[in-house]
């Protein structure tokens, strides 16, 4: 293979239309999505010679860590970091390239994730300290617990899981199988647990676990092989007990 070919969907600017450009460029040893897409960046001419304006896109950590690069490639969302030309187009098939479509469009294949950053504040997804002052040693965590948050901890907010689940929209209020994850870890945590109501609260309302419709897609496309599902079904239990709590103490 000597050119790599792409075909990018193309906006320029979160209220404007979108549309396709194709372009070619040199192919070389290891190339990955953003390499492809740094070659445009250099020399932003299609492949039919019209000089355009560079594609526009993220990328962090370039090692699937940040979550940053993540895109539809050829259909399907991943990060671009992480997507060798080789293995996608191995016989110099076109490379197809989209931003995600749950997120709105800043530009080109940048997306703004803001709603599910606001939604992880919403399930206070972090743990309360009281200032910046030394605190000592925080409670142990057993090895036990250890194994059951560190999945949990790996969750980069790539918003892939969101892609792919139906139930995250528009039209929906549905905060997502990350945030609830987060509640997970969150709630696991030793001093985590001293806001643990408040995250059930968080997931017991609109928009929470109640609107999962159970399809499992959303572990099936997480990179990081997060146990979302089963994140979600302790969680029911712990809102049903909370629940249950809430109407005897009345
Ligand atoms: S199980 Fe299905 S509905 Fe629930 S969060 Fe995952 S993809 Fe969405
Ligand atoms: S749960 Fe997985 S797919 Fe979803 S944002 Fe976190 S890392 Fe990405
Ligand atoms: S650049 Fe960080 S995951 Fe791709």
């Amino acid at each position: 293979m000597e050119r790599v070919k792409l075909k990018v969907k193309r906006q320029d600017g979160p209220h404007a239309g979108s549309y396709w450009q194709l372009f070619d460029v040199p192919w070389k040893p290891h190339m990955n999505v953003i390499s492809a897409l740094m070659e445009i960046q250099k020399h932003p001419v299609t492949a039919s010679g019209e000089r355009v304006t560079p594609v526009v896109w993220e990328c962090v950590c370039l090692e699937e860590v940040c979550g940053s690069c993540t895109m539809l490639v050829n259909g399907r969302v991943r990060q671009s970091c992480s997507a060798m030309v080789d293995a996608i187009a191995p016989n110099g098939e076109t490379i197809v390239l989209e931003p995600m479509t749950k997120f709105p469009v800043v530009r080109d294949l940048v997306v703004d994730r803001s709603r599910m950053f606001e939604d992880l504040k919403r399930v206070r997804a972090w743990i309360q300290i009281d200032g910046s002052h030394a605190l000592g040693p925080g409670p142990r965590q057993s090895p036990e617990n250890q194994e059951t948050t560190y999945p949990l901890s790996r969750c980069m907010t790539c918003g892939c899981c969101m892609e792919v689940c139906p139930q995250y929209n528009d039209h929906s209020e549905f905060i997502g199988p990350a945030p609830i994850a987060q509640v997970r870890l969150f709630n696991s945590h030793p001093t985590g647990r001293m806001n643990a109501q408040e995250r059930l609260d968080a997931i017991m309302g609109r928009g929470g676990l109640a609107d999962c419709g159970n399809a499992q897609l959303c572990v099936e496309a997480c990179p990081k092989e997060i146990p979302l599902t089963e994140a979600f079904g302790e969680l029911g239990r712990q809102v049903t007990l909370s629940w249950l709590k809430q109407l005897f103490a009345k």
